[in-house]
């Protein structure tokens, strides 16, 4: 075991065997630099700087590259490579050799240089004392004066699990409405490959994957994961070998794309995390959670307002005098964020015109936004707008002034998916353009919070006249953070949630700029059971965008009672959206007092641990619990949709409470012992029915 001198976030080096140790609160990786490259030696619970001294080196000679930091294609590493480059006369394998190395605290450099030709490699490393994540990225450099070295593929890192006897997969998959359904598979021997290939993450799948040795459980177990900070394209491989030994590469860009990395430049990866937890899916859950509020989200200390959301009330149908009055009821639902979403700008009625146009619409708002963002501050309220910076459609006066802004390439058509085409935001008049008018839009009205949409996929995802086109997909995202970035130093009021046709740009990359995300255009309750599970994977519930909406669903036409569809939205950063105007007065004030209930514990649901209590299941009794950082307040939210006889209603076992504590229920009074809820559980009191739910608070003392 590693004593008590050595710090939680800190590297350490033994120059006599070339080993690098990282530690973390609970978790060691270890490496060493060896004649041609970096091995990995290590990744689980602490170890000291002598035990890792001791390590073996893995045989990854001839088994194929297993265990190389970054194997690299043209050598005898025969797996995927995650690192390709081309020389100009042709060569296409790298020789390295050691260039030194850094320490900083808990941050860990270390450089390789080719040893010909003009290309540096620096694979860096970060930890901190009170995380288990390992941050990776590498910076890939051209020395030299000559001729562009291409690049193939140039991945953040590769990740190799120490040997089991089997290894089992989870990720998400999903579709539009139907984003982040978990996956658990055994993995196959071969390359298993999630992908993006569509311009930005998207909701096919997510950029993160988690490996355990198949006998992992919500409460118990050994689970590896890494997750990647990036919203453009990406692949993740999952390589596992006959001799069974499990590797997994992360990287930008998809298979596919080739560009030039010129004199002088270098070119840095985005991050791709890692974690190790002994404690399962539910502890591996907790600690990224934990990572995303206290080291990747800008604004993690702030409680997420109720939000409204003009969408599902009124389509593209919204002016200003049918938002007023909106606003008027949404302020005496207690809403906190009133925002207009699609069909506020230039002729947009409906989806096939006016991306590009942002000024407001003079027939919905005569005297422009100004009146409307004014009643709406007037009442108590920030005020929020939808953008989709990234688009065009033909019909506009943007598009009809610059169509060559558009992605494209000659001679083919241009493919028109919700009548739009993407912008290349690459393009350094085109970021300058957007800049412009976002900058003008939020300083000139006041604006609190922008809903940043993204609906379509890249296509002919060209750029004529450009010798170097496949930049594009790298440097399109990298102008969006760039934009983010600067609109929030500029306006430090200013809140982003992303969307991208609902969950299809979540990722840590975009989370760095950015509050919530709106999750899933799916809002039917019973849907978002599985959804909100899959999400919350990795990402923490002051992230997830949920909406109570109407009834019937406009999704899939299921009737709920407002609420279940309140309840299921508790378990994130709630919002409402429908068209209050046609909410009884019955519906009105039954979601106030709802609203009202979220308010008095939404610090426990978003800064809080997440505890899954069952699995989440569209037909049994699914229970969340949040425990406060300080772990004095508790919330549970139980659901259950179908009216099944003997199903669940207690007693459920808490979790994460202290046993020598007393426990008071916030409505009731009922005092219950941590012991007997967390040995004997918590009668969940659900009514009889379909469409049962509860939220409970217990209040320690
Ligand atoms: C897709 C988003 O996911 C929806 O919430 C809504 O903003 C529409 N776009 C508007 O066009």
């Amino acid at each position: 075991m590693a004593t008590a001198t050595e710090a939680a976030g800190t590297a350490y080096h033994d120059p006599a065997t070339g080993t690098f140790l990282l530690t973390t609160s609970l978790t060691a990786y270890a490496v060493r630099v060896t004649g041609d490259g970096v091995c990995q030696l290590y990744w689980g619970p602490r170890l000291s700087p002598r035990q890792a001294a001791g390590l073996p080196l893995p045989d990854w000679h001839g088994g194929e590259g297993i265990g190389d930091e970054l194997p690299a294609e043209g050598t005898e590493r025969f797996g995927p490579a995650a690192l390709h480059v081309a020389f100009s006369d042709g060569t296409e394998a790298v020789e390295w050799r050691d260039a030194g190395h850094t320490i900083d605290g808990g941050h860990l450099t270390l450089r390789l240089a080719d040893r010909h030709y003009p290309l540096e490699l620096e694979l860096h490393y970060r930890v901190r004392p009170d995380s288990d994540v390992i941050e990776r990225w590498t910076v890939l450099c051209h020395s030299g004066a000559d001729d562009p070295v291409s690049i193939v593929r140039a991945d953040t890192a590769a990740w190799s699990l120490p040997q089991r006897q089997d290894y089992r997969l989870s990720y998400v998959v999903g579709a539009w409405a139907a984003e982040f359904h978990l996956q658990r598979v055994r993995a196959p021997q071969g390359e298993l490959t999630l992908t993006s290939r569509r311009g930005s993450t998207r909701h096919e799948k997510n950029p993160w994957i988690m490996v355990d040795p198949g006998d992992a459980t919500e409460d118990h177990g050994e689970v590896w994961s890494t997750a990647l900070a990036w919203g453009g394209t990406w692949r993740i491989t999952a390589w596992r070998t006959l001799t069974n030994r499990l590797d997994v590469l992360t990287g930008a860009g998809h298979d596919g794309i080739r560009r030039a990395l010129r004199p002088g430049e270098c070119w840095t990866t985005p991050v791709a995390a890692g974690l190790y937890a002994a404690d399962g899916f539910g502890g591996t859950s907790r600690r990224w959670h934990d990572y995303v509020r206290t080291v990747v989200l800008p604004r993690p200390d702030e409680v997420r307002p109720v939000l409204y959301n003009s969408w599902e009330g009124t389509w593209f149908d919204v002016d200003e005098a049918s938002l007023r009055q909106t606003a008027t009821l949404a302020a005496e639902l207690g809403v906190e964020l009133f925002v207009v979403d699609d069909g506020w700008f230039g002729k947009r009625i409906n989806e096939h015109a006016a991306l590009g146009d942002w000024w407001p619409n003079p027939d919905r708002f005569p005297e422009g936004l100004a009146p409307l963002i004014a009643h709406v501050h007037d009442l108590g309220m920030r005020f929020g707008i939808w953008v989709e910076p990234e688009m065009v459609n033909p019909d506009s006066e943007l598009y009809r002034a610059h169509p060559d802004w558009a992605l494209h390439m000659n001679h083919r058509r241009r493919t028109e998916l919700r009548s739009q085409l993407v912008l290349n935001f690459a393009r350094p008049d085109v970021a300058a353009w957007a800049h412009g008018w976002l900058d003008r839009l939020v300083t000139d009205h006041a604006i609190d919070f922008l809903k940043w949409d993204m609906n379509r996929a890249f296509t002919e995802a060209g750029w004529p006249g450009n010798d170097d086109p496949h930049r594009l997909y790298l440097d399109h995202t990298t102008a969006v953070y760039d934009l983010m970035d600067r609109l929030r130093a500029d306006h430090p009021g200013l809140r982003i949630e992303t969307c991208a046709s609902g969950g299809g740009r979540v990722d840590l990359g975009i989370l760095r700029r950015t509050d919530q995300a709106w999750a899933s255009d799916n809002t039917d309750p019973v849907d978002r059971i599985a959804i909100q599970h899959g999400y919350g994977q990795v990402y923490p519930a002051v992230t997830m965008g949920a909406w109570a909406s109407e009834s019937p669903n406009p999704i899939n036409q299921r009737c709920t009672p407002l609420r279940f569809r309140f309840h299921v939205a508790m378990a994130g950063a709630l919002g409402v959206s429908g068209n209050l105007r046609e909410w009884s007065v019955a519906e009105r004030s039954e979601a106030a007092e709802l609203i009202a209930a979220y308010q008095k514990v939404r610090h426990i649901v978003q800064h809080g641990h997440l505890y899954r209590r069952t699995p989440a299941s569209p037909d049994r009794t699914t229970v969340v619990q949040y425990v406060s950082a300080d772990g004095a307040e508790t919330v549970v939210l139980a659901w259950r949709a179908t009216a099944r006889f003997g199903e669940l209603a207690g007693p459920l076992r808490l979790a994460g409470l202290a046993v020598d504590a007393d426990y008071r229920d916030a409505e009731t009074g009922t005092v219950h012992a941590g012991a007997a809820l967390t040995h004997h559980g918590l009668d969940l009191g659900l009514p009889p029915g379909e469409y049962a739910s509860t939220l409970r608070h217990l209040r320690r003392g």
